[in-house]
């Protein structure tokens, strides 16, 4: 049989609120053209992210009732712990209320002025954390990733030349750590491959350089993997799971992705010096090292998503939905970033408004056409999010100028995604009206959260219904 269909039956529902054209002109207006400040009531597909709004399954709620809530030693945190040294093998596993955290105490540990963190693309939260230690953090992903048309089977990788060629210029021991980042959000969702990791891993061991991962995505990249990468099709996504962890002296996990929880994350590491700086960090900011930040019940959730996620069912359905969508855009030729990656599809804003200058966002107006046409919340991940200032004020664009729309795990239907293609088209064929943005207030960290945008001229988009 050739349908791939949802590996679930629905137990629990919760209704949209459907809204119409002239509605969403004022509610964007009154968000200040930013998605981020819509009530999620007036959103009619979600596709912000696919951070802690995942469906839980029925065993995970189940779980949720069995959660031990004592401060100290709970069993739900023997079980969380346990699921996770099954996975990566690491002695040291400290809890936290979501993936930024992770970092946060990760980054005050081991960054630093004078300290430099390389990446294959550090996420946005991540290089927050580590420009806040007052360490400098690199990006340098391989040229097929700088690409949006190009189809390559793992465009996440770290480009290992650029690697060892900037451990040389900055000194090994100006490194505070090498993190990639599975899957590659900022960059597509694109998989990082198991030869790309061990060869980073070993530039890192001669340097003797920590190597961590950012775990967010690991049972997506571990399912490209399987089917992209020779030798681990015969493999279960566990099993490459384990070998991609075995090479990392630690990892940062937000629980939000491919734990498929609502809420909470992790640190773990070999190290046990490192371990107990993290913990002493832990406890004046999370909590106990036995709960960190999380409620009990939350734990069990946790551990239960980590065991469900690397069901290959799930993920054949995961991966799929996602190509689907890029199969419906093809017959319009609507640019997107190719191949479609694991958690996303992201629109390439640049070839799709050609007419908008970087300097007027078009990432951003496109994130209001899809609100405004269909009542989609997407996010921008451009120069909104990566933009800089020269000295003289101009801006310094980001590579790409991209909308990602996240998928929730198992949250939406087949026909949810018909209607998400549906308004992309919609968008495209009246492209040449929608309008670029101007910023009117911003903030000095993270601005695409809270910042305000007005049209450059008039309205945004003067099409409708
Ligand atoms: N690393 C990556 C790769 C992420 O995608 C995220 C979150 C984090 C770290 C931080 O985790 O949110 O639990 O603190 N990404 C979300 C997103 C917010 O929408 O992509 P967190």
């Amino acid at each position: 049989m050739k349908t791939v269909i949802e590996p679930f039956r629905i137990k629990s529902v919760e209704p949209i609120h459907f809204t119409s054209f002239s509605e969403r002109v004022q509610l964007l207006k009154d968000a200040s053209f930013n998605p981020f400040l819509l009530k999620a009531k007036d959103v009619i597909i979600d596709l912000l992210t696919d951070s802690g709004t995942g469906a839980m399954s029925s065993n995970q709620w189940a779980g949720i009732m069995r959660g031990d809530e004592s401060y100290a030693g709970s069993e739900s945190f023997y079980r969380f712990e346990s699921v996770i040294s099954n996975l990566t093998a690491m002695p040291c596993i400290i809890p936290v209320h979501q993936g930024r955290a992770a970092e946060k105490i990760l980054f005050t540990v081991k960054g630093g002025k004078g300290k430099y963190v390389l990446s294959n693309t550090l996420f946005d939260t991540t290089r927050a954390n580590v420009e806040f230690s007052g360490a400098q953090g690199i990006d340098l992903l391989c040229e097929e990733g700088k690409q949006p048309a190009l189809v390559a089977p793992f465009k996440g990788n770290i480009d290992l030349i650029a690697l060892e060629k900037c451990i040389n210029d900055k000194g090994a021991e100006n490194i505070a750590l090498v993190i990639i980042t599975v899957t590659n959000n900022s960059g597509g969702g694109q998989p990082v491959s198991m030869a790309n990791i061990r060869q980073a891993k070993q530039i890192c061991a001669a340097c003797q350089i920590p190597f961590f991962i950012d775990a967010c995505r690991f049972a997506e990249n571990s399912y490209f993997v399987k089917l992209r990468e020779e030798g681990y099709q015969d493999k279960s996504v566990l099993e490459i799971a384990q070998e991609l962890f075995s090479y990392a002296d630690g990892c940062t996990m937000s629980a939000k992705k491919d734990a498929m929880a609502n809420i909470g994350g992790f640190l773990a590491v070999h190290d046990e010096k490192l371990a107990e700086e993290c913990r002493n960090l832990l406890i004046i900011t999370e909590g106990f090292p036995t709960y960190g930040g999380l409620a009990g019940r939350d734990l069990e959730a946790i551990a239960t998503g980590l065991e469900e996620i690397v069901h290959e069912d799930y993920l054949k359905y995961r991966i799929r939905s996602i190509e689907y969508i890029g199969e419906q855009l093809d017959k319009e030729n609507i640019p997107y970033l190719k191949p479609t990656g694991g958690h996303a599809i992201y629109l390439d804003a640049r070839a799709f408004l050609p007419h908008i200058p970087v300097e007027q966002y078009p990432g951003q107006a496109l994130c209001c056409a899809l609100y405004l046409e269909g009542g989609i919340r997407g996010v921008e991940i451009g120069s909104v999010m990566f933009g800089k200032y020269a000295a003289d004020g101009s801006l310094i664009p980001a590579v790409n100028e991209l909308v990602r729309l996240a998928l929730p795990r198992r949250t939406y239907t087949q026909s949810h995604m018909d209607y998400l293609a549906e308004v992309i088209t919609e968008v495209f064929k009246h492209r040449h009206q929608v309008k670029g943005l101007d910023i009117t207030y911003e903030s000095p960290y993270l601005r695409h959260f809270t910042a305000k945008f007005q049209p450059v001229s008039g309205d945004i988009q003067p099409a409708g219904e």
